[in-house]
């Protein structure tokens, strides 16, 4: 029997054989992340039904020093859920930890297994009148594991902030095999280091997440929804100030495109419309809500006469039933799929000061027409954040290699300007294994030194994920 025959065998009598996935049929999915940037190879494929399985899994790895890579809905963007190409790595899917275990109403907490698709987390805080608010184009596939492992961030942190501001309380497998029970659901608890926010982000390196608490909201009951055309990105930051100052935390989303991403949405998604007749540089889609019964189609048009009369609006389109308000969101949500099928991009994440948003895009934005051949630009995110998924995509087919050749000095220069402005290199997707040399190459010693303390301390086979993040 070969050595990886017998560690086969050894799982199966740990967790049973229909845990344990071998066939390439059956394991194919799991090796490939989603941007086809990474392709691993794997030991095996381990499904637990639970948390003690997992415990018993990593336990085990631990022993043998082998390579645990976990995985949730497998949407991540930096190749954070692939196995390396040794096939000594197990591949560990949360997808059968997948209940809701308890809703308490009246703390406006749930508590779900790390497996719950994120829209399923979405839908049983609704059935109970609550709203659990974390909200992502991925939102159909991916896990709440994977959410707090990547700290995600999305649509309405404008508002809420992000998965690590959603947490009450974790349970995860910690590297050793013990299980750590943090499923608390307390709104304050000042007893010590705080354990779970260390595993929220950590992508999978300090332990697996099994389960989390959330925090729930009031359900949302009236909201109003615009497409907004503006003239620049400087405008889109005066008009975020409008916003938040005169709808105050109603404000949930504040995302910013350019015409671009109108054209490439409605160009290669069926069903995607240009909400206005007119062609503009930028559009804002902004969307206020409140669990109040209240007029707030009245308030955004106030606000936007008052954004109107400081010349900051060319146009606008409100959404006048939920039926125009889905399509609206339909666009923004679109726009990395348009961007994938009308060939590869040149992916950033990055965010900077709301402040210096605009001056960022100018001198990035020259960067790129100056330095970069066959490339689109396609900026557009999460402005009310000071995020911007600021990527170049290549649109002729023929020219695909000699673009994708520029992608160490753009990524450089981009980074670079980042930088300057005290901006993150990571603004929400993570660092996996893609911006691994990234973070190496741009975060302080001193942060750097300090995340490798801690993954020594909780990890010192550095069994978990090995190769990403650090
Ligand atoms: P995976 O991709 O499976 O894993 C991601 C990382 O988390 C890996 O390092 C993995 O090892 C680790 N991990 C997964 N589960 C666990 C667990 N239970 N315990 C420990 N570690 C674990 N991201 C945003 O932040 N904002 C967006 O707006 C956004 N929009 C997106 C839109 C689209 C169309 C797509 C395809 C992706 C988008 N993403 C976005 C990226 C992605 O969906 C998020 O990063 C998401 O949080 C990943 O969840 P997942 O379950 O798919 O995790
Ligand atoms: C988004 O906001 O749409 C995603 O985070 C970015 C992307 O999918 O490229
Ligand atoms: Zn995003």
């Amino acid at each position: 029997m070969s050595d990886g025959e017998e560690l086969r065998s050894q799982l199966r009598a740990l967790i049973g054989a229909d845990s344990v996935l071998t066939a390439d049929a059956d394991t194919a999915s799991f090796l490939v992340d989603q941007r086809r940037l990474y392709r691993g190879s794997a030991l095996a494929v381990a499904v637990p039904h639970d948390v003690g399985q997992v415990a018993c899994i990593v336990g085990w790895c631990n022993q043998q020093r082998i390579g645990v890579v976990p995985q949730g809905g497998n949407t991540g963007y930096c190749g954070g859920a692939t196995p390396d190409e040794s096939g000594r790595q197990l591949l560990l899917s949360l997808r059968r930890l997948n209940r809701i275990r308890s809703i308490d109403a009246d703390n406006f907490s749930l508590t779900a297994e790390a497996g719950c698709v994120l829209a399923n987390v979405q839908q049983a805080a609704d059935a109970a009148e609550r709203l659990f608010p974390l909200s992502l184009g991925s939102e159909g596939s991916c896990q709440i594991g994977g959410n707090l492992a990547t700290n995600a961030g999305g649509l309405n942190v404008v508002r809420y902030g992000m998965a690590r501001d959603q947490v009450l309380g974790i349970e995860a497998v910690l590297p050793d095999g013990q299980v750590f029970d943090g499923l608390k659901s307390l709104r304050k608890d000042n007893t010590g280091y705080d354990l779970k926010s260390l595993l929220v982000g950590s992508e999978g390196t300090l332990g697996v997440i099994t389960a989390a608490t959330l925090k729930l909201w009031p359900k949302m009951r009236s909201s109003a929804t615009a497409i907004l055309a503006i003239a620049t990105p400087a405008d889109a930051i005066r008009l975020l100030g409008v916003l938040k100052a005169q709808a105050g935390e109603r404000l949930s989303s504040f995302e910013l495109l350019p015409r671009i991403a109108i054209e490439l949405t409605t160009r290669h998604v069926e069903g995607v419309i240009d909400p206005l007749t007119t062609v503009y540089p930028w559009y804002i889609l902004c969307e206020l809500t409140s669990a109040a019964v209240e007029p707030l189609s009245e308030l955004l048009q106030q606000i936007l006469a008052d954004a109107a009369e400081r010349s900051l609006l060319l146009d606008a389109a409100l959404a006048s039933s939920e039926r125009v308000r889905a399509a609206f969101w339909r666009l923004r949500e679109s726009v990395p799929e348009a961007q994938r099928r009308a060939g590869p991009s040149l992916k950033h994440d990055i965010s900077v000061p709301v402040t210096s948003l605009p001056a960022f895009i100018s001198e990035a934005s020259l960067w790129v027409q100056t330095h970069v051949s066959d490339g689109v630009l396609v900026c557009y995110g999460h402005a009310g954040d000071g995020n911007l998924h600021f990527n170049v995509s290549c649109i002729d087919a023929s020219r695909n290699e000699a673009f994708l050749a520029q992608e160490p000095q753009l990524r450089r220069a981009i980074h670079d300007l980042v930088a300057k402005f005290s901006g993150s290199i990571s603004a929400e997707h993570g660092i996996g294994r893609l911006k691994r040399d990234e973070l190496a190459h741009y975060a302080s010693p001193v942060a750097l030194g300090a995340m490798r303390a801690i993954k020594q301390a909780l990890d010192p086979n550095g069994i978990m994920n090995p190769g990403k993040l650090l």
